[in-house]
């Protein structure tokens, strides 16, 4: 069921939390399907709900620096660095893990994901439940991540206990992922751009995109709506093959398309990011035989869209 993040129905998550339970949450990358970290049975059913394979681990929430040595065993001094400039915020890194996160959690990993959101509902939520939240986005296995609670709602409905609504999640993209041990290499492009993570820590390996089991959000077919989608320039589309497909750019809308949308007119990556998912999601409800995206340019967060796009059309 859908409530909106009062006061009130926050701690009402919080108990179901402590009992064991699974909350959908907001946060400023997307929505989050979230269980006690130290509760391995809880997050056993986001499992179940996601149907997310086992060995896709998840990315652990904290509160504070408290919450964070309850969940690392070890924090380099880059890593330092990277948490006093990005979070809260949509930096996830990959450290070494304590005993106490239990194995399912990090898919038998000797490291753990964590990230602190900067999300206010999100923050409550840790405050009240005092224990570090397993979230990863709150969408079935493969698909958009949700960047508005109607999303999870639609998708994963009653199988979840309750679903936080606080409204649309502003960045809108996955948070950067971000391993540092023995050299930082970058496992998914996400909300801050690879560029401004360099500026901190220096050069940053990219890990292709694989099947290793290390990078489950590296996996080639990702993020997919249901409706086919491909990149190619609509400008180059002929009129005839445009009735029954919407048409997806950063700045242009096309004629002759049953959907067109500009992502941000003036060109702005973040807004663009924004609207990215939603867009999608809108495109899908219009049962169209097709998506045609324009590609975007690939500097900043423009990374970060294309990665989604590509891993979109593969499927
Ligand atoms: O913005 C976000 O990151 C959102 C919000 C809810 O925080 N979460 C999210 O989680 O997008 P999701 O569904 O992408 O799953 C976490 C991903 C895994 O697919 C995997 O790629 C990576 O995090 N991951 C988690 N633990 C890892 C580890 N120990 N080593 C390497 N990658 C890991
Ligand atoms: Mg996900």
């Amino acid at each position: 069921m859908v409530r909106p993040a009062t006061p009130e129905n926050v701690r009402r998550a919080a108990r179901l939390l402590r009992a064991s339970g699974v909350v959908a949450f907001p946060t400023e990358t997307v929505y989050g399907l979230g269980a006690v970290a130290f509760d391995a049975r809880a997050v056993a059913r986001i499992f179940a709900i996601k149907q997310r394979p086992a060995f896709d681990p998840l990315i652990v929430h904290v509160r504070d620096a408290e919450m964070l040595s309850a969940v690392v065993a070890e924090i380099p001094d880059a890593a330092k660095s990277l948490i006093e400039r990005f979070w809260p915020g949509a930096l996830t890194l990959v450290l070494s893990k304590r005993t106490r996160v239990p194995e399912i959690v990090t898919a038998g990993l000797p490291t753990v994901a964590v990230r602190m959101p900067s999300h206010p509902v999100a923050r409550m939520l840790l405050d009240e439940v005092g224990e570090p939240l397993a979230a990863p986005s709150a969408n079935p296995f493969g698909r958009m991540s949700p960047t508005r609670a109607e999303h999870v709602a639609q998708a994963l409905g009653e199988r979840v206990d309750l679903i936080l609504d606080g409204g649309r999640s502003t960045v809108g993209l996955e948070s950067t992922i971000l391993a540092l041990e023995p050299v930082p290499v970058l496992l998914r492009s996400g909300a801050v751009p690879v560029e401004e993570i360099e500026a901190v820590v220096g050069p940053v390996r990219r890990a292709g995109p694989s099947n290793d089991v290390q990078a489950p959000g590296q996996l080639p077919v990702h993020y997919a709506p249901r409706t086919r989608l491909r990149l190619i320039d609509p400008e180059g589309v002929p009129m005839a093959d445009r009735s029954k497909a919407a048409a997806l750019s950063l700045r242009q809308t096309f004629e002759g398309y049953a959907a067109t949308r500009a992502l941000s007119p003036s060109g702005d990556l973040q807004e663009a990011a924004a609207s990215l998912f939603e867009t999608l999601h809108e495109f899908d409800a219009l049962g169209l035989e097709r998506i045609d995206a324009q590609p975007f340019p690939e500097d900043g967060l423009g990374a970060a869209i294309m990665d989604r796009l590509r891993r979109a059309s593969a499927s």
